[in-house]
């Protein structure tokens, strides 16, 4: 297995847009560092807390103890922090397997220095309708990618949703990219706003790209991905990729583009998605733990009544943002999209109470596995920049915008 220090050597000092480098190797040992630590601890990805039991994988390693004992303090500290915070008083095999998944997430900021400088300048009427968050992604990514696409035959956005990138990129180059989508409405609005786009399942219709095209895709889902990097290593075109819910996929396994192990569970995959920063999207950090816990009581009074459900099937036929209401609420419109009486009140304060217990078990006998997702959201990043290495593209990878503008961050530019 690739080791630690292997990729500390490797790391690249000059990355960025404007210092293209051939990094086989260091590509090569970051996926293999990272294939390396997914296989060491497939058991422990594996091991989702449910019911009383706690997971083998943890018993095996002498970790139960330490993370059961915890404090809601540290919980909450090793939550928000994740590899960064200090494990230095865990057991040295879970403190071994921080310091490797810390080597292995370490990549180059790709907009070191350029964000804030550049984005007031572009601010125009036309960027209506993004949020701060929208447009502080855009403004970086659109930083990196400027060099690959201002030469391009073609501009192709892909996954273009409201067209915010789509048209900032025309603007910014002055002249047409075509935005590619898939939902109807998402396509009107974009036109509304300004711009060409077109509708197309491009999983269902194909990608067909031409040599010296640029696709670029901002929070490209799961397959989309992977479709652009194929696309594009096969005719030769650049592309510039931030990619997000890995698990978005028809398949249940993602098969590695280039030669690396293992095959993911496409289940597993959803695990990169782990968001676990103070402030969420949607809803505070606290909100959205609290949100759990009720999923949690809405899954056990389900289950009582109808039998096994699989956890997160409690929410089936619901919006997420669902779970935010408080407990009976959401508890009467999951009972009623089943079709199903509404327990008892003193029904759903015993699963109450039982699943705020469960919740902060679970919370505990979750860290380890909580590590490893951005080890996962690394490999496929990884997978795909060496596939288009394989291809003879040179390509470079890192962090485009800071976690609290997107926990999505990690962009592959190639060329
Ligand atoms: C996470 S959103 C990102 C939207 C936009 N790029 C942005 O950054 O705001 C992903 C978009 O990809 C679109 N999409 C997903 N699968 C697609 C497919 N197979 N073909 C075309 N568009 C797709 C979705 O409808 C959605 O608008």
């Amino acid at each position: 297995m690739t080791t630690v220090m292997d990729i500390m050597d490797s790391q690249p000092r000059d990355a960025g847009p404007a210092s293209w480098h051939r990094a086989a190797m260091r590509l090569a040992s970051r996926l293999a560092a990272a294939a390396g630590l997914i296989g060491a601890h497939r058991d422990v990805l594996a091991a989702r807390p449910a019911g009383s039991g706690v997971p083998a994988a943890l018993d095996a390693r002498g970790w139960t103890g330490f993370l059961a004992d915890l404090g809601d303090a540290s919980v909450d500290a090793f939550e928000i922090a994740g590899l960064d915070a200090d494990w230095s008083a865990a057991p040295p095999s879970l403190a071994a397997m921080v310091a490797e998944a810390r080597a292995v997430c370490a990549v180059p900021e790709l907009t070191e220095g350029a964000l804030g400088r550049d984005a007031p300048r572009h601010r125009r009427a036309s960027r209506r309708g993004e949020t701060p968050r929208k447009s502080a992604q855009i403004d970086a990514f659109a930083w990196v990618l400027l060099p690959i696409a201002r030469d391009a035959g073609r501009i192709v956005d892909v996954g273009s949703g409201h067209g915010h990138l789509t048209r900032e990129l025309e603007a910014r180059l002055a002249r047409p990219v075509l935005g590619l989508e898939r939902d109807v409405r998402l396509t009107a609005r974009a036109r509304s706003l300004g711009g060409a786009f077109a509708e197309t399942d491009v999983l269902r219709d194909g990608l067909p790209l031409e040599a010296g095209d640029c696709v670029v895709g901002l929070h490209a889902c799961g397959e989309l991905g992977d479709v652009m990097v194929r696309s594009a290593a096969e005719h030769r075109a650049s592309i510039a990729l931030v990619g997000c819910c890995l698990q978005k996929r028809r398949d249940d396994a993602r098969v590695p583009l280039s030669e690396a192990e293992p095959v993911l569970a496409t289940r597993l995959l959803g695990l990169s998605n782990l968001v676990a920063r103070e402030e969420g999207v949607e809803a505070s950090r606290a909100d959205n733990l609290a949100a759990r816990a009720r999923r949690l009581a809405l899954h056990r009074l389900l289950v009582e009544r109808v039998g096994p459900l699989r956890l997160g099937a409690e929410m089936d036929g619901l919006n997420r943002r669902a779970a935010h209401a408080d407990l009976s609420t959401l508890v009467e419109r999951a009972f009623a999209r089943r079709a199903l009486a509404v327990p008892s009140a003193a029904d759903v304060r015993a699963a109450d109470a039982w699943a705020r217990e469960e919740h902060a078990r679970a919370r505990r006998l979750s860290l380890p596995r909580a590590l490893l997702a951005r080890v996962l959201e690394v490999f496929v990043l990884a997978d795909r920049a060496c596939f288009l290495e394989a291809h003879d593209r040179e390509v470079v990878v890192g962090r485009v915008f800071p976690a609290g503008v997107s926990a999505r961050n990690l962009a592959l530019v190639s060329r």
